[in-house]
């Protein structure tokens, strides 16, 4: 598969055309950004590292039946993908409370919820993503009908269940995590973008240590070692 022209250039990606003109190749960066880009910084392989990651995630959640874009990953950094259209609705799904939550609600950081929370944000950086509601993104067009919403948290819940499992059984606790669904020429709905600790909440069970993004957002220091362990643990 040869890599064409840069298409689109993101915060953590680039995607590229083919020759073949259903399929990309998404690109993985050593960027990291916070707040919609305020805060900036690069790790050396935190790309290659991210690609391993989501690649794994994104074949064990389709051996459990959820369609992804994913058609193979093609080296340490580069995956070849489906072409998709982007539904601009990012699904949070959360199972402690932290983060946006916390601030927003007054929950205490770590509260456990009492059922996986599934929520819409807008993707639109210039606006800082804001939270949406059923009626917001029907009014805005960002999906067809009431049935896709109903697809996406149905989507969001299943693949939720899968993950944390998974994590559970590798001593990781899945505290929340962001996805992004994309419309295939077919009209099927794809996971798309990328699971990795970059747009994932993961904490140690045992020791409660942050392996994620938040190392970065909140200074604690490098994130390539937390996600070089949260690699090796997935592989096994
Ligand atoms: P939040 O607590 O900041 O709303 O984030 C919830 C989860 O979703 C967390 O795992 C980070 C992830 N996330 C992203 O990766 N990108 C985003 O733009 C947003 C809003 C959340």
């Amino acid at each position: 598969m040869e890599k064409r022209e840069l298409l689109y250039e993101g915060k953590a990606k680039r995607l590229y055309k083919t020759d073949d003109s259903s399929l990309l190749i998404s690109e993985y960066k050593d960027d990291l950004t916070a707040g919609n880009a305020a805060k900036k910084g690069i790790e050396k392989g935190k790309g290659a590292i991210n690609c391993k990651i989501s690649t794994r995630l994104f074949t064990l959640l389709g051996e459990h039946g959820i369609k992804t874009h994913l058609v193979k990953t093609i080296d340490d950094t580069n995956q070849l993908i489906k072409k998709v259209d982007i539904i601009l609705i990012e699904v949070v799904v959360r199972n402690i409370a932290t983060g946006s939550l916390t601030k927003r609600l007054g929950i205490k950081d770590g509260t456990v919820l009492p059922f996986a929370l599934v929520e819409f944000y807008y993707k639109d950086d210039a606006l800082n993503d804001p939270i949406l509601n059923d009626e917001h993104c029907i009014m805005m067009d960002l999906v067809k009908s009431e049935s896709d919403l109903e697809e996406l948290k149905r989507l969001g819940r299943d693949i939720n269940s899968i993950l944390k499992k998974f994590f559970e059984e590798r001593r990781l606790n899945l505290v929340d995590f962001k996805v992004e669904f994309g419309v295939d020429s077919e009209g099927n709905i794809l996971l798309a973008d990328e699971i990795s600790p970059d747009s994932c909440r993961l904490w140690d069970m045992d020791t409660n240590e942050k392996l994620d993004k938040d190392l970065f957002r909140q200074n604690l220091g490098s994130v390539k070692v937390a996600y070089k362990e949260v690699l090796n643990r997935i592989l096994k």
